[in-house]
């Protein structure tokens, strides 16, 4: 079943500036982890925000648990979707870090036992249960993020958009939190990450680039990554297993089991 499904959507913020996004079609399935790629400015925040409702298409639709979004129906569409934005700064409400993550989840009716379980479990999975008591903006960047990625998985809805929502975190942080979104998708939940680095997209079922609001690929990441020249003009670095590919082919070295080794490198990073 396709959880959302979008079909031509273009968008323009002005009428000077152009569309910024060109006749996507995009159907996510239930249950899929999808990365979507690209340059700065290429479009990624844009649509995330047309898939939750905060912009208004100029054209297209998008569907959203068999429901096409509308103006008047964001809210039930966010009921199913969690997002967390490009910048955390933008998204803390709460005076505590313990209280921004239950403003999230005060439509939802639960039990204060539910919230408080939730509010611990969450906030356990990405390491920032010891500042539940702290105040959000004396964080650091990467605690931000964090907590702001725990707000998001708190809400436990069907559907987790995260726009390079570990940007700031170091390296070992990422694969810690990239752990915990891939066991909660064995769960059945639908994610799409999206970022910049191809090192983040290896683990995703499928992988999606745009280049200047368009979709110019779509694939299995092993598919995807094999189109190095594409991935270049959409502005993207490949990952440096696959630079050292490269040159082994541009020297003519045939040394298969090495690049059959790369090869696989690239897919574990
Ligand atoms: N509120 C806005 N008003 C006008 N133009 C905007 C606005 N937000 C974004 N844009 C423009 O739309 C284009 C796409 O922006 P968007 O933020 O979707 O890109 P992005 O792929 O998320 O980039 P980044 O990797 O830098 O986050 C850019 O050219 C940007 O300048
Ligand atoms: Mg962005």
């Amino acid at each position: 079943m396709n959880i959302i499904e979008i079909k031509d959507l273009s968008f323009l913020y002005s009428e000077e500036e152009g569309l910024v996004l060109r006749d996507i079609n995009l159907n996510i399935e239930k249950g899929e982890w999808v990365a979507i790629l690209g340059h700065n400015g290429s479009g990624k925040s844009t649509l995330s925000k047309l898939i939750v409702g905060l912009l208004e298409k100029k054209s297209g639709s998008i569907i959203v648990n068999e429901k096409e979004l509308c103006v008047g129906n964001e809210y039930e569409i966010r009921e199913s979707i969690s997002i967390v934005f490009q910048n955390p700064d933008n998204q803390f409400v709460g005076a505590t870090v313990k209280d921004d993550i239950a403003f999230g989840l005060e439509n939802q009716l639960l039990t204060r036992e539910e919230m408080i379980k939730r509010i611990d479990y969450y906030s356990k999975k990405v390491n920032m249960h010891g500042f539940l008591n702290k105040e959000p903006h004396n964080l650091s960047g990467g605690e931000k993020q964090r907590v702001a990625i725990a707000g998001a998985l708190a809400m436990d809805t069907e559907i987790i958009i995260l726009d390079e929502a570990t940007s700031m975190l170091d390296p070992r942080g990422k694969s810690e939190v990239i752990e915990t979104i891939k066991s909660l998708q064995d769960g059945d939940k639908t994610i799409i990450t999206i970022t910049h680095e191809l090192s983040e997209a290896v683990l995703c079922d499928r992988v999606i680039v745009l280049n200047k609001g368009r979709i110019v690929l779509d694939g299995a990441p092993k598919e995807v990554f094999k189109e190095r020249e594409l991935i270049v003009e959409a502005g993207l670095d490949i990952l440096p297993t696959l630079k050292v590919l490269d040159k082994l082919e541009e020297e003519n070295i045939d040394n298969d089991k090495l690049k059959e080794i790369l090869w696989e490198l690239s897919l574990t990073m």
